[in-house]
């Protein structure tokens, strides 16, 4: 097989670390595969910042859309963020001309996820986003391949680190909520407006994923309710521990008799479950099935070694062949939104 070209386009906290990786790691790699896997491009804001990596060898491009339609490179990696702007237009020109696509980037699925995979259907492209969703944990490869058969009556779980890191901190100390963010935003886990973290947007984004591919529902994080944990004090926590609770920010999707429920809030959950133990940066998804009762995929959520190799394990699928459709369940079976009620868990 002929080399596997990579273009990177965004050299942020995972783009370096995936660059990284792929540099030291790629004689090994290619060594599992069969096949050489080589970054030839990147493209990113500044050249000159020190990354940690050697890019000196590499293509260079201002625009990520010229990357994405290179003749230098046979899969595109979007590691750029944000819903619109340069990423949805680089991945969309990707897609356009047949070309795989790896992103991790949540919020641009989230607004137009649907849109994305009709384009990959049309022309062939595979788009992995693997990392988009629980770093490290390979939860959206269990619903593409693992699960087929499964009817999943719910989805719901722990998916924003930075909420998870600083309600664990609360619960073990006297610290405040401001402090406990800095202290995230310090550590790399953060999104670059931690009001996307926070205020539940980023778990409404990521919950929105796991719905469609659960419940072939359509994507629409704008129609959830979604309520954070900024408002979340010493007091609160302490309440809740006193009656053999814990808070967690859950994002909750289930089947219900007349559509599906899709809601983001502060959640008491029994101290001694399996995702009362789920603290720090971790992230826990549990499905609700009718074959499994109920599946728990834990581990590191945020980040960049734990996002990069969920970004990697995508390229090593598409350097290997394998087809996965996008979203799993044809567009036109999609479900209409139902408003979700208040209620507890
Ligand atoms: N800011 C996100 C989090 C990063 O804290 O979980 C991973 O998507």
């Amino acid at each position: 097989l002929p080399p596997l070209r990579v273009g990177v386009a965004g050299l942020g906290n995972v783009g370096a670390t995936l660059v990284r990786i792929l540099q030291k790691d790629g004689a090994e790699l290619t060594r599992k595969l069969g096949r050489q896997l080589v970054v030839t491009a990147v493209a990113a804001r500044s050249r000159s910042r020190d990354r940690g990596i050697d890019i000196s060898g590499l293509d260079w491009f201002d625009d990520p859309v010229a990357l994405a339609k290179s003749d230098g490179i046979d899969l595109f990696v979007e590691l750029i963020g944000g819903e619109d702007g340069p990423a949805f237009a680089a991945v969309k020109a990707a897609l356009e001309i047949g070309r795989p696509v790896v992103t991790a980037n949540k919020a641009l699925l989230a607004k137009h996820g649907v849109l994305l995979a009709k384009l990959a259907e049309e022309s062939g492209a595979q788009l992995g986003f693997e990392a988009a969703v629980a770093g490290g944990i390979p939860v959206i490869k269990t619903l593409r391949e693992g699960l087929g058969s499964a009817r999943i009556a719910k989805v719901f779980g722990i998916m924003n680190g930075t909420c998870n890191y600083i309600l664990t901190r609360m619960g073990n100390e006297d610290i405040s909520f401001a402090d406990c963010l800095k202290d995230a935003q310090a550590l790399g886990y953060a999104e670059a407006d931690p009001t996307f973290d926070v205020e539940g947007y980023d778990t409404a984004h990521k919950l929105s994923i796991l719905a469609t591919l659960c419940f072939g529902y359509e994507i629409a994080p704008d129609k959830i309710r979604v309520e954070g944990i900024s408002k979340i004090s010493q007091h609160d926590i302490k309440v809740a521990a006193e009656l053999g609770y814990k808070i967690k920010l859950l994002g909750i999707a289930q089947r219900t008799d007349d559509g599906i429920e899709q809601r983001v809030h502060p959640t008491f959950v029994p101290k001694g479950s399996a995702i009362a133990g789920v603290d720090g940066v971790m992230n826990a998804v549990a499905l609700e099935t009718d074959h499994v009762h109920e599946l728990l995929l834990a581990g590191p959520g945020a980040g960049g070694p734990p996002t990069a190799s969920s970004v990697l394990s995508d390229i090593l699928d598409i350097a290997r062949g394998t087809r996965v459709p996008p979203l799993g369940v044809p567009s036109d079976e999609l479900m209409p939104y139902r408003e979700a009620p208040m209620r507890a868990h």
